[in-house]
């Protein structure tokens, strides 16, 4: 028997309009889902994440629909943040974004900041805004944060989309199912590994397998601690996090003896599957088009940390690059970047430091890009659908050999 959807007298109010138009309709989308997926009670919500923010990918009709909630008295009860647009919002005709394209993402921007978003534009909002509380609630709409929210930092959120998270965001309450609820975060496939992870682009491949078959399962890694390093550890954990939610739907994942959830219960790690990972040559077949010129090298899927952007910086200094390079990242962390002099590093050698987007989202095709290389395996699994370009997987390394010779570089992966 279906449990009933038992709401407060204020949610009841809100639900019959005394709030106004604009609250009523997301009320009426936080708890239509409620009923769908048996949920008991709203729960109130820490922070929200907005997804469904580029232009590419709202359309006129997206934009309309926000323009038209947020004529109705719309406002957000919670902090919220908005996922990467289709532009860096400062620097979109170094770029080659057009007139036209920059107009209508500026007002799909406006929209959102009418109903009090903050525009973030990340989608990694665990590095520049707050961090949540452990155990906390939140409603996040882009996947690889919610796999990061979830697993690394113990908070409790279903993977939202757009407009569920703008509703939530709106009366400031998400509906308790799913991964709010303690009985639904028990592992469901132990994952052993055989093969080593020697860089982030292994962790990408590792994250492509797992996701493919655990599907909307939660896996736990068993013996991964061995091969975090403690630099770059949350680098390699949201890679990682962001492959397994693109290839499969994983919104959560335990590695024992490092996330929060699998140290202070070890039970919940345990799984009657098993997948045993003896190699990631599959992944690495899959995620590799035969191109060998290189348009755009892309780095910073998800968004790049700062340690990340010094490690190109590193990698380019002196160097003049032969095609283009676009490392995307948040607004905040690219300013930090520059004070550190890691931008004007990068920008010398010819390449850019994208804010506010990230080659996914951006319209990369009407930029003449045909063939993309990455480190990142999300950029991989999901640019030749959604941006019609062949694809480069590899280590950093072998990316920014890409970047400066125009050309993906032969040998081994
Ligand atoms: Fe972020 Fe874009 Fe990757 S939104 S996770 S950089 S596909």
């Amino acid at each position: 028997m279906h449990a009933t959807l038992q709401l407060t007298p204020e949610e009841e109010a809100v639900l019959r309009g005394e709030a106004g138009p604009g609250p009523r309709k997301a009320m009426e989308m936080v708890t239509a889902l409620g009923r769908i997926y048996g949920a008991e009670r709203l729960t109130p919500v820490e922070s929200v994440q907005v997804s469904g923010v580029s232009y590419k990918n709202l359309g006129e009709a997206g934009l309309a629909f926000l323009q038209e909630w947020a004529d109705q008295g719309a406002r957000v009860q919670a902090p919220t943040l908005l996922n990467p647009a289709g532009m860096d919002m400062e620097r979109w005709r170094e770029l080659g974004i057009t007139e036209g394209f920059a107009q209508r993402q500026e007002a799909v921007i406006r929209a959102f900041e009418r109903f009090g978003i903050q525009p973030t534009m990340t989608c990694t909002p665990y590095l520049v805004a707050s961090w949540p509380r452990p155990g906390s609630h939140l409603a996040w709409a882009e996947s690889s944060a919610v796999s990061f929210a979830n697993s690394v930092i113990g908070a409790r959120t279903n993977r939202e989309g757009g407009p569920s998270a703008l509703a939530a965001a709106i009366v400031g309450r998400t509906a308790a199912y799913g991964l709010h609820l303690a009985r639904n975060r028990q592992a469901t496939l132990e994952v052993h590994l055989r093969a080593p992870l020697r860089d982030e682009a292994d962790f990408g491949a590792l994250g492509i397998l797992v996701g493919r078959r655990a599907g909307q399962g939660v896996p736990a890694f068993v013996d991964l601690p061995e091969q975090l390093p403690t630099v770059g550890r949350l680098e390699r954990l949201k890679t990682l996090g962001a492959a397994m939610a693109a290839a499969g739907a994983v919104a959560l994942f335990h590695v024992v003896g490092v996330t929060p959830e699998a140290r202070d219960e070890p039970a919940l790690a345990r799984a009657p599957e098993r997948l045993v990972v003896e190699s990631l040559a599959e992944a690495y077949a899959l995620l590799n088009a035969p191109a060998e010129a290189v348009d755009l090298v892309s780095i910073g899927c998800p968004h790049a940390s700062l340690e990340e952007i010094a490690q190109v910086a590193a990698g380019v200094a002196g160097r003049r690059l032969a095609t283009r390079l676009w490392v995307t990242t948040a607004r905040a962390t690219r300013a930090e970047a520059e004070r550190r002099g890691w931008v004007p590093t990068i920008e010398a050698a010819g390449g850019h430091v994208v804010a506010d987007t990230c080659t996914v989202v951006a319209p990369i095709e009407a930029l003449g890009v045909r063939t993309l290389a990455t480190n990142a395996a999300k950029t991989a699994f999901y640019a030749p659908s959604h941006s019609r370009v062949a694809v480069r997987f590899g280590n950093l390394a072998r990316c920014l050999e890409a970047a400066i010779h125009g050309r993906w570089p032969g040998g081994e992966v």
